[in-house]
């Protein structure tokens, strides 16, 4: 393996970077202390005009300690997982412990499949409705994670998350830093480890649909297609906000894309309106009553698309050195 890790963790950490992160950005490190996995947030990474606060980046580590813990189940250990430990180091966002036995079950050895071939899809999908049964597992997913799940149907407040979105859309846009920070992040050719990819842009998005996704570079070259009518939306929301509950909805989060791949689902982001301040205010009033928005998300099925890269384990792992204690 080279690095000197044992494979179990190097498995794990493996596994745990193929989480997905806001333009790929890969927000995390892991420190390593024998059977001690420390995830801890990468401030160097941290978006600094879209996600100023690193909301979507203690998102993106959350679901990288779910995978961690996918992995380390899947390979028949039990990891329980203490989030922030140490109130002094509040960039110390997760601590698993590798334990005992665990005898994986089916849903474990399913969820471990799915972490390698889980993707964000751009592109166009179907028009074909996600069916009840399929509704009812990614609900359960997110509420086993210690969040909920609202899908949203053609409703007003559907058109309203529209509305938004493109209000968000223009008014990011004219914002120069932002579109900065895009062109820096997206539209890499080939060779790099982490950014956006120029193939993993979807066609340009259709004027006139529903809803309004992110245009990436590389995406713009493409010949238009259209994009399927009226996607369902689903809101990942907890009922308190803070720190502490972005990394929770960030594993809920990965518990509910992984499932959504075991089932042959594919999903992709609608970040926009989360990150403008006035447009979050508006998001966050349309759920007040059922409690803090942390990501918002289009399922639906469609052609594959291909995974994107990751820096490799040696670039992300700190294994302590305890000989000096
Ligand atoms: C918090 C968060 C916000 C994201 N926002 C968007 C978005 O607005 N539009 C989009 O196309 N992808 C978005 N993504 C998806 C990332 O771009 C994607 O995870 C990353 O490029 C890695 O690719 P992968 O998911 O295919 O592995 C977001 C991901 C996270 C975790």
């Amino acid at each position: 393996m080279g690095n000197g890790l044992p494979p179990l963790i190097e498995r794990a950490v493996e596994a745990a970077t193929r989480a997905p992160s806001a333009y790929n950005t890969q927000p995390w490190r892991f420190l390593i202390d024998g059977d001690r996995i420390d995830v801890v947030l990468d401030r160097a990474r941290v978006l600094g005009v879209a996600d100023p606060d690193a909301r979507e980046a203690r998102l993106s580590c959350g679901a990288a300690v779910f995978n961690l813990c996918v992995s380390l189940r899947a390979n028949g250990r039990r990891a329980p997982v203490r989030l922030l430990p140490d109130r002094l180091q509040p960039d110390l966002l997760a601590a698993i412990t590798i334990e005992g036995e665990h005898e994986p079950s089916a849903a474990d050895h399913a969820l471990g499949k799915a972490v390698p071939r889980r993707h964000t899809n751009r592109r166009p999908f179907f028009e074909r409705a996600v069916p009840a049964h399929a509704r009812r597992e990614l609900d359960k997913a997110a509420a086993a994670s210690g969040a909920r799940l609202a899908l949203i149907e053609a409703s007003a407040r559907y058109d309203a998350i529209a509305v938004l979105t493109r209000r968000a859309e223009h008014i990011q846009a004219t914002d120069e830093r932002f579109q900065a920070e895009t062109e820096y992040w997206t539209g890499r050719p080939a060779g790099h480890t982490d950014g956006v990819p120029a193939h993993a842009a979807g066609p340009p998005p259709d004027p006139d649909g529903a809803l309004r996704l992110r245009p990436f570079r590389g995406g713009e070259t493409l010949p238009a297609r259209p994009y399927e009518q009226q996607p369902l939306l689903a809101a990942l929301l907890t009922t308190a906000p803070g720190p502490r509950a972005e990394i929770q909805a960030g594993m809920a989060l990965q518990h509910v894309l992984l499932t959504a791949t075991t089932l042959g689902l594919a999903a992709s982001f609608l970040s926009q309106p989360l990150e403008v301040p006035a447009t979050c205010r508006a998001v966050a009033d349309l759920f007040r009553a059922e409690g803090t928005v942390h990501a918002l998300l289009r399922i639906g099925y469609g052609h594959p698309a291909a995974p994107i890269p990751r820096r490799p384990v040696a670039e992300v792992v700190t294994v302590r050195d305890n000989t000096r204690r």
